[in-house]
């Protein structure tokens, strides 16, 4: 996530520009679908679902990479 620039908008349990990761975590933890539902999220980008602030398209990442991100984000559900 470092590498593909993602924490200059996420933080883990602090909220800068995005939502933080844990948040995220919270609210898709119990959904069976969350990991495919947000790796496409992480490539497409998007708005509406936090606010009025969009995430970019990350084109550069990978499908798998995509879904191991997804899976490392919901693992942080408390
Ligand atoms: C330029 C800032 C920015 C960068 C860089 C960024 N994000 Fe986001 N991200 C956001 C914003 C803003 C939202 C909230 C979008 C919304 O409300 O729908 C978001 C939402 C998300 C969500 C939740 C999607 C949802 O539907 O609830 C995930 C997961 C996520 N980002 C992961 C990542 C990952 C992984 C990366 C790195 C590859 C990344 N983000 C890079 C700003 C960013």
């Amino acid at each position: 996530m470092q590498r593909n620039n993602c924490t200059a908008c996420h933080l883990i349990d602090k909220r800068k520009y995005g939502p933080h990761f844990t948040e995220i975590a919270a609210r898709y933890g119990g959904d069976a679908k969350a990991v495919a539902t947000l790796a496409a999220k992480i490539k497409a980008g998007g708005s509406g679902v936090w606010g009025e602030d969009p995430m970019p398209p990350q084109p550069q990442v990978s499908d798998k990479d995509a879904q191991t991100m997804a899976r490392l984000i919901l693992a942080l559900k408390p």
